[in-house]
C-alpha cells in the first residue's frame, strides 16, 4: 500500500477531493470520509472485493455487518425491501431524521453482497448529512458501505488526524473536513409493527437521535437478549470503543481506591473545581467533556477526542465521571461502559 494521502477540504476545494475519492471508489479502493457522526471507511457497497478491503484494513471480523449509506431517500428501494406493514413508519422516520444520524435495519435487497451484511437477511441503512459524504455518494451514484474508520474495537475517529492514527499506510486516501459535528455513531434501530398500535423500535445502538425523539413515532425498547441466530454485532459487544489504557467508569466517587505511585487521569463532565470528582485526587491530567455550556451535546462531540487524548498521555488508568443518563447522555454512558468493560 502506498502512503496514505490526506486531502484537506475547504469549501471551495470540495470538488477536487470529491472527485479523487470517487475515482478511487470506482476503482474498487477504500477511502476515509467525514460524516456528521464519525469518520467512515468507505467502499462501493455493490463491489464485494472493495468491501473485503474494509474488513482487512480494520482487522474487523467478517461476522460484523456494515452500514450502507445512500444518496437520497429514493435510493432506499435499491438497497432494502421495506415491508408494507412498516412502510408508513419508515417514511415518517426518514422525513423526520434523514439525512442524519439514524440507521434503520431493514430486510436486505438481493443486490447487496452478503459480505456487507455478514450473511444476514437484513441491511443497516442511513443517509449521511455531511456535505462531503453527500457529495461523494451522489457523484458515485452507488450506495457506500462504511463502518467507522478505526481498527476493530478501538475508539471511533472524529477527526482526520484520528483516522491517521488508526489507518495510516493501510488506505490510499483520507478526506479531511475537520471535526465531526455529532461525535458519536448513529442511532441504530429495527422496527416491529404492531396491529393498531405504534410500532416497537428495537434500539441496537444508542446515538445522537435520542429515545425521546424516537418516542413520537413508536415505543423504544432494548434489543432482546442476543440469541443463537441473532447477529454477533460488535456494536452490541461489551468491549468496544476502547482506549488501550484501562478506563474505569467511576459511578460513585467514594469507590475510588488509587494505588500508590500510579498515574491517574480524569475524564470529567464539566471540570468544575467544586465537583465531587475533580477534588477527589491529585490527578495527572484532567479533561472536561463540557467545559462550556454545551452540556451533553458538547460532551458527545468531545468524548472520543478526549478518550484518545487521555489514552496517549501515558497514564496507568483513565477515571471517567458518569453523565446524566437522559437524552444524549444515554449514548455517552453506553460508550463509556463499553470503553470500561475491558478494564
Ligand atoms: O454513524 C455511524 O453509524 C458510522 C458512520 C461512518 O456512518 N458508522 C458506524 O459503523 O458506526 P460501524 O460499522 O462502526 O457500526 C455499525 C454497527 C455495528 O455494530 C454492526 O454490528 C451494526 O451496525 N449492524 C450493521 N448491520 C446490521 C444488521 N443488519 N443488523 C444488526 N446490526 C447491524
Ligand atoms: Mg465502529
Amino acid at each position: 500500500m502506498p502512503d496514505t494521502r490526506i486531502l484537506y477540504v475547504a469549501d471551495d476545494e470540495m470538488k477536487e477531493a470529491v472527485s479523487v475519492a470517487c475515482e478511487l471508489l470506482r476503482a474498487g479502493e477504500i477511502v476515509a470520509l467525514p460524516t456528521e457522526t464519525v469518520y467512515g471507511l468507505a467502499a462501493d457497497a455493490l463491489n464485494a472485493e472493495a468491501v473485503a478491503k474494509i474488513f482487512a484494513a480494520k482487522e474487523r471480523p467478517s461476522f460484523d455487518p456494515l452500514i450502507v449509506h445512500i444518496a437520497s431517500r429514493g435510493d432506499l428501494k435499491n438497497v432494502a425491501v421495506v415491508p408494507e406493514e412498516i412502510a408508513e413508519t419508515v417514511n415518517k422516520l426518514i422525513a423526520a431524521f434523514w439525512p442524519g444520524p439514524l440507521t434503520l435495519i431493514l430486510p436486505k435487497h438481493p443486490d447487496i453482497p452478503d459480505l456487507v451484511t455478514s450473511g444476514l437477511a437484513t441491511v443497516a441503512v442511513r443517509q449521511s448529512a455531511h456535505p462531503v459524504f453527500r457529495a461523494v455518494v451522489k457523484e458515485l451514484n452507488r450506495p457506500i458501505a462504511a463502518p467507522s474508520a478505526n481498527r476493530f474495537g478501538r475508539i471511533s475517529p472524529t477527526s482526520a488526524s484520528a483516522v491517521v492514527k488508526e489507518l495510516d499506510g493501510r488506505i490510499p486516501l483520507i478526506v479531511d473536513a475537520g471535526a465531526c459535528s455529532e461525535g458519536l455513531e448513529s442511532t441504530i434501530i429495527s422496527i416491529e409493527p404492531r396491529e393498531g398500535k405504534k410500532p416497537i423500535f428495537r434500539l441496537h445502538r444508542a446515538g445522537p437521535i435520542t429515545k425521546e425523539q424516537l418516542q413520537e413515532y413508536g415505543r423504544v425498547e432494548k434489543v432482546r437478549a442476543v440469541s443463537q441466530d441473532a447477529p454477533q454485532a460488535p456494536g452490541q459487544l461489551a468491549s468496544h470503543y476502547a482506549p488501550v489504557t484501562p478506563l474505569i467508569l467511576l459511578e460513585n466517587p467514594s469507590d475510588f481506591r488509587p494505588e500508590e505511585g500510579k498515574r491517574y487521569g480524569l475524564l470529567s463532565y464539566t471540570g468544575e473545581d467544586d465537583g465531587p470528582y475533580v477534588g477527589l485526587h491529585d490527578w495527572e491530567q484532567i479533561e472536561s467533556l463540557s467545559p462550556g455550556s454545551g452540556k451533553l451535546a458538547e460532551a458527545a462531540i468531545r468524548l472520543f477526542y478526549l478518550m484518545r487524548l487521555l489514552d496517549e498521555a501515558g497514564l496507568d488508568a483513565i477515571i471517567a465521571e458518569p453523565v446524566s443518563e437522559t437524552g444524549l447522555g444515554v449514548a455517552i454512558m453506553d460508550r463509556l461502559r463499553r470503553a470500561a468493560s475491558k478494564s
